[in-house]
């Protein structure tokens, strides 16, 4: 065996390599995988930039701040703009405006701040619920931190609370151990694409709070909406100490690595502590490119970069309804993502990783295959044996993106993947 091999821990040979990562190597015409932002404010943050650079010209005092390391959990200046929007936009109970900053958790994306969570919380076989399919940035990192993921069922609104009830029992019963954590995407999943309706939210909350569970509600696409926004499960929470609430800048700014987060007192505290030992703190330059974006640009920047998503996907819908064969899709309302899978026992059996690198690929389109959205080990809830049982990966699946392609050419590249489809499947 390769002596390398031989030194390295445990998880790295549990935990293969991101499908995403390595798709992203890949280059095609139509590109419908990874899920980055397509439309981004390209006059602004030049814009920013250069206001910044006129401060830092004005007193060297100032490089000297900013250029430095800052505070772990975040440069109070952007923690308040941010405390000010979670009051006003998105009614976090306790944060009441611009006051309460110290609540404000700044992450390096939320990708940082969804791992500390896990880092805090996890131990060897701790259990957590993760919907089936689900964001597989955060499935993997359960499993490289020991956890045991077990999937529940969703439809197309997302988590069906009964099932997720019944996860937890079942979960219980036969693992002998609590569920420490239940993972939620609310607003536009990722992968499918789905968004809990209110009367979802409550009742996993009431759930969670029954049996005693930490829910970790990821936002990351809160600010993509194309109808009303919904209140999130963390509003339900009124003293702060069922629900981790996680957001990003990545998808409603720009990926500059910013993740904002709001976490019961005694985890902030843990996960501050995490953090020092992870990257001490988020660099303070980005910090302040987002802090002077929220406070003066993106509220008129915003709708126009949401209506432009909206087109996007209106035009992958329409495509897709026109062109491909049988089967079960969603008909997002925000987000970045569509889900289609074949059609019955198709959805567990037709490889879609094999048709994506043999059919698709040569035919210059890329989707992410749904076996990516699963962890590499764990169990799932089956609903029809109500029985946990070993995992479940709808490999039939697959997540069509449709944040990055222009409009001109997604269409054309649904309509492709259409036609390829029906020949194949
Ligand atoms: C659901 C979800 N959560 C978190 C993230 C990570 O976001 P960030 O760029 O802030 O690390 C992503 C990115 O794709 C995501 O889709």
């Amino acid at each position: 065996m390769d002596p390398i091999r031989t030194i390295l821990a445990e998880w790295t040979s549990e935990v293969p390599e991101s499908e995403i990562r390595k798709l992203l190597k890949q280059k095609t015409k139509y590109y419908l995988a990874g899920g980055l932002p397509g439309n981004l404010p390209t006059k602004i943050f030049p814009e920013i930039l250069r206001e910044l650079a006129d401060y830092y010209d004005s007193d060297e005092q100032n490089v000297i701040n900013e250029f430095q390391y800052g505070p772990t959990a975040g440069h109070p200046g952007l923690q308040k703009v941010l405390a000010e929007r979670l009051a006003k936009r998105d009614k976090i109970p306790g944060i009441s405006g611009e006051q309460d900053y110290e609540k404000v958790f700044i992450s390096t994306g939320s990708q940082q701040g969804t791992y500390l969570v896990l880092d805090i919380l996890i131990n060897k076989g701790d259990i957590i619920i993760t919907p089936s399919p689900a964001y597989l940035g955060f499935v993997t990192a359960c499993v490289k931190v020991g956890g045991h993921v077990v999937t529940a069922p969703t439809d197309e609104y997302g988590l069906i609370p009964e099932y997720v009830e019944n996860t937890i029992v079942k979960a219980e019963e036969g693992f002998g151990k609590k569920v420490k954590l239940l993972y939620v995407v609310s607003d536009s999943d990722n992968p499918k694409g789905t968004t809990l309706p209110v009367k979802r939210r409550e009742a996993l909350f009431n759930i969670a709070e029954q049996y005693d569970v930490m829910i970790l509600e990821d936002q990351a696409y809160k600010e993509i909406q194309f109808e009303e926004k919904r209140k999130p499960i963390k509003s339900f929470d009124k003293d702060n100490t069922r629900v981790i609430y996680a957001s990003t800048t990545s998808k409603e700014a720009a990926p500059i690595r910013i993740g904002y987060n709001i976490l019961p007192d005694e985890l902030f505290k843990e996960a501050e502590k995490a953090k020092g030992y992870i990257d001490l703190c988020t660099p303070t330059l980005t910090q302040r490119l987002a802090e002077v974006y929220y406070r003066k640009y993106i509220d008129e920047e915003l709708p126009k970069i949401v209506q432009k998503y909206k087109e996007q996907k209106e035009i992958t819908y329409k495509a897709l309804v026109e062109t491909f064969p049988e089967g079960e899709y969603t008909n997002p309302t925000g987000g970045f993502f569509i889900w289609f899978q074949a059609k019955g026992e198709k959805a567990y059996t037709f490889d879609v990783d094999k048709f994506n690198q043999e059919v698709l690929y040569p035919n210059e389109v890329l989707i992410v295959p749904g076996g990516a959205f699963y962890p590499p080990k764990g169990s799932s809830y089956d609903e029809e044996a109500r029985e946990i049982k070993p995992l479940k990966v709808i490999k039939g699946g697959m997540r069509i993106g449709y944040s990055f392609l222009k409009k001109e050419l997604i269409g054309e590249g649904v309509r492709r993947l259409g036609k390829l489809l029906t020949e194949h499947l």
